[in-house]
């Protein structure tokens, strides 16, 4: 899959089958997240990886129910922003370097066959300080969000693979001027 069909095709995908994503695949993904750009070049994050279906159970309670879909996903990842490694003059731009981190595992997910949903926790303060609680965290990193993977269940998701030109929207555009 090349990266512009990768980036028109992604969809979420929240129903996942039992099939486990290997170490290679992993380790594919964690680069991808690694590979984007930062503010600074401070690479102001860090990663809890888990398999462990009791932990992502404990993940998903902790952020709500929005998080269901973590339940049943071979994967989980909380991206995380580590503030001592974040831009001094504007630290905030964590928030952003972790996005980026995000949706670069995502689109590598994505490419490899292996589908994903993001579930939000920041800015939601009560999500992060029950992921925080939960992993035992340092008050200078912050849960950003988590990535749940797993193999697409078809039974359950229409894969479609539409162009998504559907959400492009000329009137969003202002050439030269407001
Ligand atoms: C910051 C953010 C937070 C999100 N949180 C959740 C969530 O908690 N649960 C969920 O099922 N999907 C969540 N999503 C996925 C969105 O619902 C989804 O991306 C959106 O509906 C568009 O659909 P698509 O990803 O299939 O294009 C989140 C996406 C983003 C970017």
């Amino acid at each position: 899959m090349d990266t512009l069909e990768a980036i028109m095709t992604r969809k979420s995908v929240r129903n996942f089958t039992d099939q486990a994503i290997s170490d290679e695949a992993l380790e594919i993904i964690l680069k991808a997240g690694m590979s984007g750009p930062s503010c600074v070049n401070a690479r102001d994050w860090s990663f809890v990886v888990t398999r462990e279906s009791e932990l992502l159970k404990k993940m998903a309670d902790a952020n709500g129910r929005p998080a269901d879909p973590l339940r049943g996903a071979a994967l989980g990842i909380l991206v995380l922003g580590d503030l001592e490694r974040a831009f001094k003059l504007a630290p905030d731009y964590w928030i952003i370097d972790g996005s980026i981190a995000a949706q670069n595992m995502i689109l590598a997910a994505h490419a490899m066959g292996i589908g994903s949903v993001w579930l939000g926790t920041y800015p939601q303060m009560e999500r992060v300080e029950a992921q925080r609680k939960l992993l035992g965290l340092p008050d200078t990193v912050i849960p950003h969000s988590i990535l749940a993977f797993g193999y697409p269940d078809s039974s359950k998701e229409t894969i479609s693979g539409d162009t998504r030109n559907d959400r492009y929207e000329s009137n969003r555009i202002h050439m030269d001027k407001w």
